[in-house]
């Protein structure tokens, strides 16, 4: 799998220290009030196992799925896989963790569901951010890291469902996923 990565972006050093520093961040926030670590899957899951682990107050976890449909040229909306049950949901402050916020139509989406069906309250923490290619206003709470605009894969980030198990982030060889040089996405990501 190293091969295909052009470059290191985060070592798994840099990557626990951001994450200390965000879990700090989320600990300041929550010191007083219950909440739920509600995780984006599958890229979120390495990412929230490490990020709750540094939380030392009391939390509860949930899952959540969604994948985005399209032409296969670019995401045309987000379908709801997997919510959680109800009662995980109503009158709880969420905090939804993913694994990068990158148009936002993801978290912008499951943000409003969560708070139709209840939520009293919906923060979001992003592992990697993009502003470069936001494409409905949304911003998080929390993030690690800032990147440009690069497909990155590894940490729990794939590219067709390969390299979440690499233990750094780093940009995907551009020549492995288009034929077109001035493309920096595949032609369809995937939002789990
Ligand atoms: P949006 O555009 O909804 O994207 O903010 C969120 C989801 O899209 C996937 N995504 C990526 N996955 N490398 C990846 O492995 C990337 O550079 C990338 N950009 C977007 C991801 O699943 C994320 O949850």
């Amino acid at each position: 799998m190293d091969q295909d990565i052009a470059t290191i972006l985060f070592s798994e050093d840099e990557i626990l220290k951001g994450i200390d520093r965000v879990a700090a961040e989320v600990t300041t926030a929550y010191r007083d009030q219950d909440f739920t670590v509600v995780s984006v899957l599958k890229g979120s899951c390495i990412f929230a196992s490490d990020l709750i682990r540094r939380i030392p107050i009391p939390l509860e976890l949930a899952f959540v799925s969604a994948s985005s449909y399209g032409d296969g040229t670019e995401s045309q909306g987000l379908a709801v896989n997997y919510l959680p049950a109800d009662g995980e949901i109503e009158g709880r402050n969420l905090l939804l963790v993913d694994d990068i916020l990158d148009t936002g139509r993801t978290l912008h989406q499951l943000s409003g569901e969560l708070i139709r069906r209840g939520a009293r309250d919906v923060k979001a923490c992003a592992f990697l951010d993009k502003p470069s290619r936001r494409a409905v206003p949304f911003h998080a709470d929390f993030s690690c890291f800032e990147v440009e605009d690069l497909f990155v894969v590894g940490y729990g980030l794939d590219y067709a469902g390969r390299y979440r198990n690499l233990p750094f982030v780093g940009a995907l060889r551009p020549e492995l996923y288009s034929s077109d040089e001035d493309s920096t996405e595949p032609a369809a990501a995937s939002a789990d």
